[in-house]
């Protein structure tokens, strides 16, 4: 799969893209010499994402459609799993070339970017990392093409933030688990055909008492919520899972029971590199969309852009943005090599999802009152950039996560 994205890519690192409505960087990265591999990726999803996503993202998002045909082609592509082993039939690259190309997915269309993104890392990941050898293999290759895509469930309507205050059950009856509880703000909900779940198999142990399942969906005892009503992403689907009753075989336990507590920790780690890799896209989208304007609307005799109101805000953007890819592909990296990354995910998350939320609103205030109507993108990028403060932790979870590495960091 991976000779698919190259091949895709055709060498083509540093060509200029000459089709788009949008003005953008002509290079593909200009300040940091990526590997061939990378560049090529890079250069295949921004091709990708300016055909196949840029044209209908508003579209997508006005009917809350989910994207199928696209996520189809991205699974043709190798996009939906990145860091997979060929073994599993992933493209098997790694997680700086996950986080490339989740941003340049999300710079077309945010809604595809975190449909990516949960597949990769919140379903595959931790099967890959803690799945048995048949759990990989059945769980992980039907899952890779874009014919079936995954979620996690993890949060309830209880309890966010608090993920170890799980109250979703798993009691063990015979040769099956059954599973009772809801689970809430589930990306993917409506279009997955697997979740892995968290559900506590012993309430006096806490966060030790959680175990993590593959469920299949759709199963006899899981229904579905309604689709939430979002201010953004509006083309992934979200909803409750409810479990009445849900008998799944007692080997779709994933990992040691009591275990699932740090499953979803760890997995949280790898996922937040994929929400700042989204929010990254988000806020490119929205400098290009404010750079393209700027240079086009006539005010005072001449560009906008040539005013000092204008550059200074540029530049602002432009800094927040350049300094949240370098977090987050520096955590990616850490990742790649098999360094401790709990820290270095929490601060891309954080710094790439308040540069999103900040360069969409500066990008509103270049446009005027053409920022604020659905004929242009801006507005779009400012209600998606909303979520990636939210979800995978909000910005207030990965200070506490950073402040807490860090104090053991100075502790020793
Ligand atoms: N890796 C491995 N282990 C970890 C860990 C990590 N990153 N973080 C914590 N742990 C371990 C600790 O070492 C500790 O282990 P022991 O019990 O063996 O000592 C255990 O987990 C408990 O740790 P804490 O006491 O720190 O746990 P806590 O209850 O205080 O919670 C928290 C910590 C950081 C607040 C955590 O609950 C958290 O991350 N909350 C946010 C949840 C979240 O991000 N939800 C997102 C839902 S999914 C989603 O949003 C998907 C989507 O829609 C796209």
């Amino acid at each position: 799969m991976a000779a698919t994205l190259l091949a895709r890519g055709g060498g083509a690192a540093a060509r200029a893209l000459t089709f788009g409505c949008l003005r953008q960087l002509h290079t593909v990265y200009q300040t940091v010499e990526l590997p061939e591999t990378h560049q090529m990726l890079c250069q295949t999803c921004r091709d990708f994402a300016e055909k196949e996503l840029v044209p209908i993202a508003a579209q997508l998002d006005k009917e809350h459609r989910f994207p199928a045909e696209q996520v189809k082609k991205m699974g043709a592509l190798g996009l939906l799993a990145i860091d997979v082993p060929e073994e599993y039939k992933g493209a098997g690259l790694d997680y700086l070339a996950y986080s490339i190309a989740v941003e340049e997915i999300s710079r077309g269309c945010a809604s595809t970017g975190v449909v990516m993104s949960v597949n990769n890392s919140l379903y595959l990941g931790p099967i890959l990392k803690f799945g048995s050898e048949e759990q990989k293999h059945q769980w992980i290759a039907p899952f890779t093409s874009g014919d079936k895509i995954g979620c996690f469930a993890l949060s309830e309507p209880g309890n966010g933030s608090d993920a170890g205050a799980a109250s979703t059950v798993a009691r063990l009856d015979g040769n099956e688990w059954v599973l009772n509880g809801t689970k809430a703000w589930i990306t993917n909900a409506w279009d997955a055909s697997a979740v892995v779940v968290f559900a506590t198999t012993d309430k006096s142990q806490k966060h030790k008492g959680i175990s993590a399942f593959l469920v299949p969906m759709p199963t006899p005892g899981l229904s579905l919520g309604k689709k939430e009503d979002k201010l953004g992403i509006r083309a992934s689907s979200t909803a409750n899972l409810i479990f009445e009753d849900c008998r799944i075989p007692k080997a779709n336990l994933l990992g040691q029971q009591g275990m699932g507590f740090k499953i979803a920790m760890q997995t949280l780690d790898s996922g937040r590199i994929g929400i700042a890799s989204q929010a990254l896209g988000i806020a490119r989208g929205a400098l290009d969309c404010a750079v393209d304007y700027a240079e086009k609307r006539l005010a005072f005799g001449s560009p906008i852009s040539k005013l000092q109101a204008i550059q200074f805000k540029l530049a602002d953007m432009a800094l927040a943005l350049e300094g949240a890819r370098l977090l987050t592909w520096r955590a990616a990296m850490l990742k790649d090599n098999g360094k401790p990354y709990t820290k270095e995910a929490a601060m891309a998350k954080l710094a790439a999802s308040e540069a999103a939320t900040a360069i969409s609103h500066q990008a509103i205030q270049i446009l005027g009152g053409m920022g604020y109507v659905t004929e242009m993108p801006a507005e779009r990028h400012y209600r998606d950039a909303r979520i990636t403060e939210i979800y995978e932790g909000t910005s207030e979870i990965q200070r506490l996560v950073i402040a807490g590495q860090l104090l053991k960091e100075y502790r020793g």
